[in-house]
């Protein structure tokens, strides 16, 4: 009876739904802000290299400036209680927008550095070559670029896993709410916080694992 107590106990069960919401979150919103980030970095590096794009940039900097200037608890509450006031959308998805518009601003900069530690050398060896700016880009140095930001990337995903603990301010069940929401009913603080940290910490203890792992074995494929 313990066992089974243990098991269906709907404390465990809420925990582990808000560990599910947990990561999909995150993992919708490392996926928006991937699509973001890369657009953007792409825009700032052609017009640096070529002029083109002027508006674009000027748009992709006010985006940078803007996210990285302000929390990313307010710009979850206003995705939900502004921009979506009027429309009824699911929380999860106010929360992957605002996770993922916020995480492109700092996935764009990641993107940035990873084309910049490309040596300069390399894009003047194309151009020389009789390659233009886009055939260099994606032939010479994205594939240099993409590899050499792996390892900081997959940094945001566990970067951005923690910072979605702030989603309860929107009431969204996330592994931090539902911990929350045990202590509320239970007037026992403790216990509930505990295991939310513990489970957050095996979280990240498992992906970074998973992300050495990886890493590693990009070192050998230097070809
Ligand atoms: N804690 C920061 C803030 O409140 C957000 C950091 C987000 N970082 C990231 N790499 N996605 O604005």
């Amino acid at each position: 009876q313990f066992i089974l107590n243990f098991i269906t106990d709907d404390r465990w069960m809420s925990l582990l739904k808000g560990l599910v919401v947990t990561l999909k979150v995150t993992f919708f919103a490392v996926i928006l802000g991937f699509v973001l980030g890369f657009s953007v970095a792409i825009v700032r590096d052609v017009y640096e290299n070529t002029k083109k794009l002027k508006a674009l940039n000027f748009l992709c900097n006010v985006y940078l400036t803007v996210i990285r200037g302000t929390p990313v608890v307010v710009q979850l509450l206003i995705i939900y209680f502004v921009i979506f006031s009027s429309i009824k959308i699911d929380k999860s998805i106010a929360a992957v927008l605002a996770f993922g518009i916020n995480s492109g601003a700092y996935q764009a900069e990641i993107f940035r550095s990873g084309i910049n530690s490309i040596p300069k050398g390399q894009m003047e060896a194309g151009r020389s070559l009789g390659f233009s700016y886009r055939q260099t880009m994606v032939n010479i140095i994205m594939p240099q670029a993409i590899k050499n930001v792996l390892p900081t990337l997959g940094n945001e995903f566990i970067v951005l896993m923690k910072e979605t603990s702030v989603a309860g301010y929107i009431a969204l069940e996330d592994l931090t709410k539902a911990g929350d929401i045990i202590r509320s009913r239970t007037y026992s603080a403790m216990m509930p916080f505990l295991a939310v940290a513990l489970l957050y910490l095996i979280m990240v203890m498992f992906f970074s694992r998973l992300l050495k792992m990886f890493e590693r074995r990009l070192a050998g494929s230097g070809r």
